[in-house]
């Protein structure tokens, strides 16, 4: 069968035609790829600056944003028949029996660095077009989700982050963000840095709880990102019209900046006008841009005056998919449109190359793998 496959060592991206998997435990399930989305750090590692083939293996299968559909199951599965579509999860725990979060099923705080990330790090990827995973690193997608659901693992990057932003923000009692409100962010502002896909299902997120939403990212608007942002009541500012500084003003304390865009200078810069009370949740993963100058004295002393937090946040962990999946579903009730223009095309299996190495603009691509699909 077809597979994307990477051979960092030859410095070669290409189709390559791979054996056909088979159930090997009573708990796997043997799945379909429906579709597979392209994002930054399938690039990179297209790129050969990131990531690496299982052990053995000269080549990596690239793809770790996957809708899959079930065609068999193992004899002790539980949750999964076919016919039924799954999102996998991404990361596989280390094998340390140290390793606290690995052994309590929390992989996305990983202590070790050796868990493996399935078309990232040490294991394949589902740009191919059958695989086999545990049943409890798959999550049940409703039907009703069968155009968005790609979406739902970039979205569990926001997820992730929200879960955290309510912990920390206990610390502010009279807030009470835990309370059981549809709408904890009522009354709150939030500052989305990017307008790419990460970014806007991290917009969406933040509008469905109910925070005034601003989306700041390089273009200017008139542009299908502002397009979307404007769909779902968020604010679009163009980071180029409009200075850091200008935009605190025009939102006021700004109470959580959702960095979804890998911009490291804009991100800092925007640490500095961060309200107070503020958290500041950094998703991207920059390359190794051109040194920039930061004010750390302004910085330091800001944030301690205005008892700030700065937090980094990679992966997500079980429930963080769930959510994502419960938002996603939400979300294309509310904004359908809005949903359907992230997705700006759909592409064959074939034109992988110009996704992974050309510049096909637009905001998320995807590769439909299933005949049909
Ligand atoms: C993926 C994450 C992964 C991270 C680092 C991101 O693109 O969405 O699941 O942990 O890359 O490899
Ligand atoms: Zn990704």
């Amino acid at each position: 069968m077809r597979a994307v496959t990477v051979d960092p060592g030859r410095e070669e991206i290409g189709l390559a035609d791979i054996p056909e998997p088979a159930l090997a435990s009573a708990t796997g399930v043997k799945l379909r790829t429906l579709e597979v989305g392209v994002c930054g750090t399938d690039r990179e590692i297209a790129g050969f600056q990131y990531g690496s083939p299982p052990p053995g293996d000269e080549r990596l299968v690239l793809g770790h944003e996957a809708l899959a559909e079930v065609v068999e199951v193992g004899r002790d599965v539980e949750r999964f028949a076919p016919g039924d579509l799954a999102v996998p999860m991404v990361r596989r725990p280390c094998e340390h029996l140290h390793c606290r979060p690995c052994r309590a099923g929390r992989q996305d705080f990983c202590q070790t660095g050796d868990y493996s990330e399935r078309g990232i790090k040490l294991a394949h990827g589902f740009m191919t077009e059958l695989f086999v995973d545990e049943e409890r690193y798959l999550h049940q997608v409703p039907y009703g989700l069968r155009e968005s659901a790609v979406l739902v693992e970039p979205l569990t990057i926001a997820e992730k982050a929200l879960a955290q932003v309510w912990e920390i923000q206990r610390r502010l009692p009279w807030a009470d963000p835990s309370a059981a409100s549809d709408e904890p962010g009522r009354g709150l502002s939030a500052v989305v840095l990017g307008a790419g896909p990460v970014a806007q299902l991290g917009a969406m997120a933040l509008r469905r709880r109910g925070f005034s939403t601003w989306v700041y990212s390089r273009s200017p608007a008139p542009n299908e990102k502002a397009d979307v942002a404007g769909a779902i009541g968020a604010t679009y500012v163009s980071s180029e019209q409009v200075s850091p500084g200008e935009l605190a003003e025009r939102v006021g304390n700004i109470d959580l900046v959702y960095e979804g865009s890998g911009a490291s200078k804009l991100a800092f810069e925007v640490l500095g006008v961060l309200g107070t009370n503020g958290l500041l949740a950094f998703t991207g993963v920059p390359g190794h841009g051109p040194l920039a100058e930061v004010d750390t004295d302004a910085l330091m002393r800001s944030m301690v005056l205005r008892n700030q937090v700065a937090l980094g946040t990679v992966n997500a962990g079980f429930d963080s998919f769930e959510e994502a999946i419960s938002d996603l579903e939400h979300f294309s009730q509310r904004w359908p449109d809005a949903v359907r223009a992230l997705i700006s095309a759909r592409h064959s299996i074939e034109e992988h190359r110009k996704l992974l190495v050309g510049h096909p603009g637009g905001i998320k691509h995807v590769i439909a793998v299933a005949e049909g699909a």
